[in-house]
Order: structure tokens, then sequence, then C-alpha cells
């Protein structure tokens, strides 16, 4: 009786959410892709939702590495690594992750999620019991950071006070929150996102590391810098590196996503030789979580590589030339967007959570797969569609994207 009490709230949860038009779990299902275009309900949709910023989920060379890796390691990793040992394409992806981002090493996790769980934990205060890392720390946090930030903070258990926030991108409250902590603790964390995935906003790592150093020499262990750039890394900057590489900062640890413009799947975090040892001693999601299938460690570091490569640098050429035909198009036909972006992610404002869903709805209708994103995640009246270009895309199928949703946003009376 108790569960089915359970059961019954469960049920009227799943009811508030779904008449609150938030729930999420009514996902759509992708059948295959065919030229490109998903085939969802029988039918062929352009997609511009998606994180696979390179097109690289169908490279040859990248399904090549992964094939390799399987057939040489099998399907699973068999226990995590230091049980069963580590294999081989583990440790070649990590390298060329450390090389890729010019690091002392690379470190990879069952995803960016996982990493965040355990490395921001580990920098505040040790993980074990006996660990001789303190807690005598502060973490300081932009205000709109990724959720497996927060979460990675909350399972650190800190009191109120140690958790420190400035509002995002603001960094001149970022040097007054440092300057009001000096004293407070002996070692300070500041954590951000590098792309922002909701705006595609840029934090400017290389303003924040000036800032950092100006009180490196104001807690007796210093200042570490932590950028989860999952939305950067592989695409974002001159060479794809991300947003310490386009604002010419040096920040002590990077967290990256391999599921995002690597399109493969898993997280990795690079850094000093130093943080990475005592991380693979410490980390919970890297010690009792296994490591990514073999296979996807072979795609993943045939991707990195092919990033390195001079057909890489051009896949990112041509992922630039797209973003700038795509912003083009918006704005000749009269859009405005939420947050200036020179990323893939072009947010276009809608302003009403209502028109978002019908603009959304619309395109779907013909042929164009987009997500509206509606508050809590953007401020109310910054509800927009989150507009994901890629290099995979061709001039026409831009072309395509700009006069359906131009036309859609004039029958929802948004143009
Ligand atoms: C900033 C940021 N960090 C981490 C993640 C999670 O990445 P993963 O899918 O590898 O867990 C995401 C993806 O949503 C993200 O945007």
């Amino acid at each position: 009786m108790p569960v089915s009490n359970f059961n019954k709230l469960l049920e009227q949860e799943l009811e508030r959410l779904d008449k609150g038009g938030v729930s999420k779990r009514h996902e759509r299902v992708v059948e295959r892709y065919e030229d490109g275009r998903a085939i969802i309900d029988g039918k062929k949709v352009l997609v511009f939702n998606s994180n696979d910023y390179l097109g690289l989920r169908f490279h040859e060379k990248v399904k090549a590495g992964e094939h390799a890796a399987s057939d040489a390691f099998g399907t699973g990793p068999g226990a995590v690594r230091f049980i069963a040992g580590t294999m081989k394409v583990h440790q070649e992806l990590e390298t060329a992750l450390a090389k890729f981002h010019e690091k002392e090493a690379a470190m990879v996790f069952s995803s960016a999620f996982a990493a965040n769980m355990a490395v921001l934990h580990c920098l505040l205060k040790g993980q074990a019991k006996d660990s001789l890392v303190h807690k005598e720390s502060i973490i300081i946090s932009d205000q709109l950071n990724h959720r497996s930030i927060i979460d990675g903070i909350r399972v650190a258990g800190f009191p109120k006070e140690k958790k420190k926030i400035f509002n995002h991108l603001d960094l001149d409250e970022l040097k007054k929150v440092l300057e009001e902590s000096v004293g407070q603790a002996k070692r300070v964390i500041v954590v951000t996102d590098g792309i922002f995935s909701m705006l595609g906003e840029a934090q400017d790592i290389g303003k924040i590391q000036e800032i950092v150093d100006q009180f490196q020499d104001k807690f007796e262990e210093g200042v570490i810098t932590v950028v989860d750039d999952s939305h950067g890394v592989g695409c974002y900057g001159p060479s794809g590196k991300g947003c310490e590489e386009a604002t010419n900062g040096n920040c002590d640890l990077i967290v990256g996503t391999l599921g995002k413009g690597f399109g493969v799947d898993g997280g990795y975090i690079v850094g000093s030789k130093i943080i990475i040892d005592y991380l693979r001693e410490a980390a919970a999601t890297y010690i009792y979580s296994n490591p990514v299938a073999p296979g996807t460690a072979g795609a993943a570091l045939a991707a990195v590589n092919l990033m390195m490569s001079d057909e890489g640098k051009q896949i990112l050429a041509t992922l630039n030339e797209n973003i700038a035909y795509l912003k083009k198009g918006l704005a000749d036909a009269g859009f405005e967007m939420a947050a200036p972006s020179e990323h893939p992610i072009q947010p276009l404002l809608v302003g009403d959570p209502l028109k978002s869903k019908a603009l959304t709805e619309e395109l779907f209708a013909n042929g164009i797969l987009v997500t509206p994103i509606n508050y809590p995640v953007v401020p109310s009246g910054k509800d927009e569609i989150r507009v994901q270009v890629s290099a995979a895309h061709s001039t026409a199928d831009i072309d395509e994207f700009i006069e359906k949703v131009t036309a859609a946003a004039k029958k929802i009376g948004l143009l």
C-alpha cells in the first residue's frame, strides 16, 4: 500500500508537469538519418538543434576509429581502469587531448557531467575521509553556470558563505568577490562555463586570468581557474580549442565533453599533471564508474586527431562560414537575437513561451527541427529558439531554414 501511495504521488507529479507544459519525457523518436536529415514520424526533417557542430558524427575517419578500437578491445571496458587495467586507446585519447589543449595531462570521464561532479568536490575538499586536502577553500561561480557545475558544488556540501556567485559575465563583480574573500580561505576556485549553452555567449577567460593573477598571492594556496567549455571545445576559437584560445586565456583546468563538437560521447579534463594525478586518486566518478567504451574512445581519438589536422581546420573554417551566413540571413530577415554570439548557437529571440512553442511546431510541420527555450532556463520574456548550425549544413540547408523560419515567424505574428 505505501508504495502504491508513492506511485499515485508520482502520477500527480507527472500530470502537474504535463499540464504546466514543461514535461520532457515525450521525446521525439529519430528512426534513422538519411542524407544528413533525421527521419521522425516517417518524415525527413532538417536538424538545427544538434550539438554536433562539426558534423563529425558521420565522419568516416571517426567511425573507422570506433570500429578499430572495438575490434581490438571489445564493446565495453570490463571494469574501471584501476581494476581491469587501462586500455591503450583511453591513454592515447588522453595524450591527444592534452596535446590539443596544450596542457600537461588529460583524464577521460564517462561524461562532462560526471567530470564536474567529481572535480569540483575534489578541489574544494578531498573526497576521501583521510584526505590531506583540507576544506579551507571558497568557490566563486558565474550566476548562469551549467547544472553539472551547480551539482558538483552541491555534492561538496559546502556552507553557504563559502559558495559565492558573481553576476553573469560580470568580471568586475568577480574581482569584488575575490577582494571580499581575502582572509576567508586558503584556496579559491573560480569556475565558469566557457560558452554558455542557452545563448552562445563566451566568457572572457583572458580577462578572468588577468583578474585572478592579482589575487594569487593573497591566498595561501592560490586561486585555481576551472572552465567548463563543453560547447566550445572542438569548434570555437582560431583552432577550435575553445574560449581559452579565443580570449588568449590560460586557465588551470578545462572540462570538456566529447559529445558535442567532437561528435562522440564522454567527458574529460585537461590541466597540470599534478592535479590530474590527484584526481585519478580522488575523483569518485572516475574511481567508481566505468570509462567510456573502447569504441567510443577510439572514435573520440580519431575526432581529436582530425581537429589537429588540415582537414579539421577546413571543417572549422566551413563552420565559421556557416555561422556568418546564418547570422546575416537572420538579421536581413529582421530577427532579433537574445544575445550576441559568434558561436554555432544563435539564440533567436521570441520573448513569449506560447509563441516560441507555436514557432517550433510550425517549423516542424515544415520539416525543420529546432528547440524552444523558455523560463526558467532563460529569464521570463527572453524565450528563444536555440538555433544551432553545423559545418555539415550546406548553404542550401541554411537558405531553406531562413526561408521557413521567416514564413513561420510571419504566420505567428513575430515578424
Ligand atoms: C556547460 C556544459 N557542461 C557539461 C555538459 C554535460 O556534458 P555531457 O553530456 O558530456 O555530460 C553540458 C551539456 O549539456 C554543458 O552544456
